[in-house]
């Protein structure tokens, strides 16, 4: 283990709020702890969901800080969508309320970006795409971010989004093998229209990829998610 502050990695999803802590490296301190997403999603029942998970964290060790992956568009800390959430969390400062919750400096991303940092090499354009509850994105270039990139909410086929074809309700409506076909139209369309050098796929619905990928495209595993959480500090000592 790495001298430093430990950095609890939180990663808010759409059915479960995941944590773990991290060495100033980003290696795992302990096990991942996992406890469901509240519903309805309000920025209450969230803030409480977060507290409670550090809560349990907490248990195999201190942390100094909090990094949180959130599932929509944040600015300055501020949560600016949250599609598949409910209540008002439109303006709702998520950065400002864990903080003040956990007593902890915290950090929030969107969750994409998140598990981006986790995946990218810092070379060239690479892009994340998310698969899980809804569809995320994470835009890199030579390692920088380019935050909030929602292709998630754009077209894809049939004059649906991304999100509707591929999102977990139209997993569960058209099956694997149609999913599947999606896919492949998805990251043929990505490819076109970005040129990533790298085009890495996570979520959880990923593990669900089991044709050969184009070059320079690969699935991730969905712990990047988390991993990535330490990226967000890289301006600090
Ligand atoms: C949200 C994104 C998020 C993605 C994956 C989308 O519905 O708009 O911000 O990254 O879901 O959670």
């Amino acid at each position: 283990m790495s001298k430093g502050p430990v950095t609890l990695s939180i990663d808010v999803g759409g059915s479960n709020i995941k944590a773990m802590p991290l060495d100033p490296k980003g290696k795992p301190l302990a096990e991942r702890i996992k406890l469901p997403t509240p519903r309805p999603a309000t920025p209450a029942a969230v803030v409480a969901a977060v507290a409670a998970v550090a809560a349990v964290a907490e248990k195999s060790g201190a942390f100094d800080r909090v990094s949180v992956g959130f599932p929509g568009v944040i600015r300055d800390g501020c949560v600016l969508t949250a599609v598949n959430f409910d209540g008002r969390w439109s303006g709702f400062d998520l950065q400002a309320a864990v903080q003040k919750k956990l007593k902890k400096p915290t950090r929030v991303l969107n969750d994409a970006d998140m598990q981006g940092y986790g995946a990218i090499h810092g070379i060239g354009v690479e892009l994340t795409v998310t698969l899980g509850t809804g569809v995320g994105s994470g835009l890199f270039v030579d390692g920088k971010l380019v935050p909030n990139l929602e292709l998630g909410h754009h077209a894809l086929r049939k004059g649906e989004t991304y999100e509707e074809q591929l999102g977990q309700k139209a997993l569960d409506r058209v099956g694997k093998r149609r999913w599947k076909k999606r896919v492949k139209l998805a990251i043929a369309q990505i490819e076109r229209a970005f040129w990533p050098r790298r085009l890495c796929l996570g979520g959880g619905n990923a593990r669900l990829i089991d044709w050969k990928l184009p070059a320079g495209v690969e699935v991730v595993p969905n712990e990047y998610g988390i991993l990535g959480g330490i990226a967000l500090w890289n301006d600090t000592k």
